[in-house]
């Protein structure tokens, strides 16, 4: 069988928000596979981003699924939202819930996709427990927080984990992998086993997105 070939999930907190929808549109034309929007509550990550409104806003004139990463404390409170407002996908992180298995279970129930994101310190001992209700596994490769900050390499050698991890479960899972990703650093995270790369900077600060697309798979 051949291998998954790699999604390209452009991130918007590197868009110009002045032209959001036609900058969805032109990197949708460029070949993205899925929209990440960077959801930040100057709680959980010391910054503010966008929320509800926003993604309601979008949905309507994405053509391509919807990736929320939600940065924020208590995201039980916010999943039905972002699923009554257009989200595919919905990442919430370890360190943010009590009651992972629950709140991934019930992302699932609305009928979304459910992800699991980890910071940089965080270990992966939960996944071992809840693999059966993943489709996701987010990896940060920045501190999150902005865009357009260096890649940490540790998260090569955890991408890896992640993969025997649901080898082990023998799950089929998307494997994400989010900040500092390049042209010149996809091969790194790619050959660790990642099959989803979030891109901000190196796709939006790129006057043709169609080239900074391409030079990612
Ligand atoms: C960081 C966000 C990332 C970020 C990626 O908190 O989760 O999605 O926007 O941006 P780049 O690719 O510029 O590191
Ligand atoms: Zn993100």
């Amino acid at each position: 069988m051949p291998e998954k070939s790699v999604l390209i999930a452009p991130s918007i907190l590197s868009a110009d928000f002045n032209k959001l929808g036609a900058e969805i549109e032109n990197v949708t034309k460029a070949g993205a596979d899925w929209i990440h929007l960077d959801v930040m509550d100057g709680h959980f990550v010391p910054n503010i981003s966008f929320g509800l409104p926003v993604l309601n806003s979008i949905s309507k004139i994405t053509k391509i699924p919807i990736d929320c990463h939600l940065m924020i404390t208590n995201p039980e409170q916010f999943v039905d939202k972002f699923a009554a407002s257009g989200a595919d996908i919905i990442t919430v992180h370890a360190e943010a819930s009590f009651h992972l298995e629950r709140l991934l279970s019930h992302i699932r129930s609305l009928g979304k996709k459910a992800g699991i994101s980890f910071n940089p310190h965080t270990g992966l001992e939960p996944l071992e427990y809840i693999m059966h209700a993943v489709d996701l596994v987010l990896i940060m490769s920045v501190n999150p927080g902005f865009g357009g900050q260096k890649f940490i390499e540790s998260a090569a050698e955890k991408i890896r984990r992640v993969k025997r991890i649901a080898s082990d479960h023998k799950r089929d899972i998307h494997i994400q992998v989010d900040g500092g990703i390049t042209a010149e650093n996809k091969d790194i995270v790619i050959e660790a086993g990642a099959d989803v790369l979030v891109a901000g900077s190196s796709v939006f600060s790129k006057p043709d997105y169609k080239s900074a697309i391409s030079a990612l798979r």
